[in-house]
């Protein structure tokens, strides 16, 4: 499938935002921890969302989701994750913590999800390990056997997906658990918040490093999801792409501080409790040095965005520079250069100099760099064409009618 772009024209409007994909997963392997209902409003109808559903039903769950509610409840039936769904998405992998803490066992194929780099799982078995599990490796599958128990344990990084399995394992393991280093973004924060509400003895929420006392049990709660940070900052970009004037309803500012901190003063944003309004008077000359790294600086998954506004700015030289994912440059890199872009991409930094782009066929690789390529496309002189687009819908809700609504020309075929 893909989406057909005819650039040049402004776009006007209000848009509201969903819940993250990156909070829902983990909230959804977090279910694991208990038998009983457990209910997450604000869920988008992505495909990841609903791959992660498949595997937890399939795994013994039951599941029903109507409209953006989802009600999980039951126990586990079988502690074996099956290949062909744990592989459509890196989120699987979020699955290890709460299973091994509530059944001792799982056997994990190695998960999937983009093309943008090698994404090792070694601080997570690192973490599993310390906590006195035993892993084996067979046929891309993750052997693990114990149950976690209480340790401290500090994250050569702050990855986001091991310090959520970590959070799920110490749970329920007798006795305190410490884990420093751990990630702090806003997903991983809402996760250590759902689970207090299960019934989790947290401390340090929010920050580096986090106390969890285990409890015997988990028991159900509720939980809205929280709006998705990314999807923001791609509609904030389609306003500076098109012109014209945005407001981005149901978001949250606070939470894309350092992406709002780069687009100032280059554009008039006024924020309020829940909301972004964005207008573009001119195109901004260029957004100087942009250096990715882990909340609360600038987001990995912004900089395929900020390398498309980058690449149609008015005449100036951006640098990025890419610390988290090896692969995440080039096939952006490679697809905005066949619509005139001037990018040289050396090691892990793009040098980019701003100007008028051109239609032409691209291809999304990725899920960012896809939402990325449509960005440049409603700015683009003539036709593009975005190939490959169920690799977006991975993360993206109707894009192109979100897209449509505010006055782009693009249809999905
Ligand atoms: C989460 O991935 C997000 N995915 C990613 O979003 C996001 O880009 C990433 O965090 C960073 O913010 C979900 O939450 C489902 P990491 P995750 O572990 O947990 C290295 C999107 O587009 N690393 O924080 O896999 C890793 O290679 C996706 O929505 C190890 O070396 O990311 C990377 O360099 C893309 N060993 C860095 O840490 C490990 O054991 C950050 O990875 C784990 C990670």
């Amino acid at each position: 499938m893909d989406y057909i772009i005819n650039g040049g024209r402004s776009l006007n409007g209000e848009i509201s935002v969903y819940g993250a994909k990156n909070c829902v997963l983990p909230l959804l392997a977090a279910s694991v921890l208990t038998d009983e209902e457990v209910v997450l409003h604000n869920c988008p109808k992505i495909t990841d969302v609903d791959n992660m559903v498949r595997l937890l039903q399939y795994m013994g769950k039951q599941i029903v989701w109507q409209d953006d509610t989802i009600c999980v409840c039951g126990s586990l039936t079988n502690t074996a994750a099956p290949q062909h769904l744990a592989k459509l998405l890196r989120g699987s992998n979020l699955i290890m913590g709460s299973v091994l803490a509530k059944y001792g066992q799982i056997n994990l194929p190695l998960p999937g999800g983009c093309a943008i780099g090698k994404r090792p799982m070694d601080i997570h078995l690192d973490g599993m390990a310390s906590m006195g599990v035993q892993i084996d490796f067979a046929d891309d599958v993750l052997l693990c056997r114990g149950k976690p128990f209480a340790t401290t344990y500090v994250l050569r990084f702050p990855s986001v997906g091991a310090t959520e399995n970590l959070l799920c394992a110490a749970a329920l393991a007798e006795y305190e658990t410490v884990l420093c280093n751990c990630a702090t973004e806003p997903e991983v924060e809402a996760l250590e918040r759902f689970l207090v509400k299960m019934g989790a003895r947290i401390e340090g929420i929010g920050t580096p490093n986090i106390k969890v006392n285990g409890v015997n049990k988990l028991h159900g709660a509720e939980f809205d999801v929280i709006p998705d940070r990314i999807v923001t900052a791609t509609y904030i970009s389609a306003a500076v792409a098109s012109g014209g004037e945005i407001t981005v309803t149901k978001c949250n500012p606070s939470h894309l501080r350092a992406f709002l901190n780069m687009l100032n003063p280059r554009l008039e944003i006024t924020e309020y409790q829940n909301a972004i309004k964005v207008k573009r008077s001119r195109m901004p000359v260029s957004y100087g040095k942009v250096i990715t790294a882990p909340y609360p600086f600038f987001p990995t998954d912004m900089q395929s965005l900020v390398l498309s506004l980058a690449a149609i700015a008015d005449g100036g030289d951006t640098q990025i520079c890419e610390n988290l994912f090896e692969n995440r440059l080039t096939h952006i890199a490679d697809e905005l250069a066949l619509m005139g872009a001037d990018i040289k991409v050396d090691g892990n930094t793009a040098y980019v100099v701003g100007r008028k782009l051109y239609g032409a066929d691209v291809a999304a690789y990725d899920l960012r760099g896809g939402a990325a390529l449509v960005i440049a496309g409603l700015n683009a002189q003539g036709i593009t064409t975005v190939k490959n687009v169920e690799n977006i819908c991975r993360g993206y809700l109707n894009l192109s009618d979100s897209l449509r609504s505010l006055g782009a020309d693009i249809v999905f075929k």
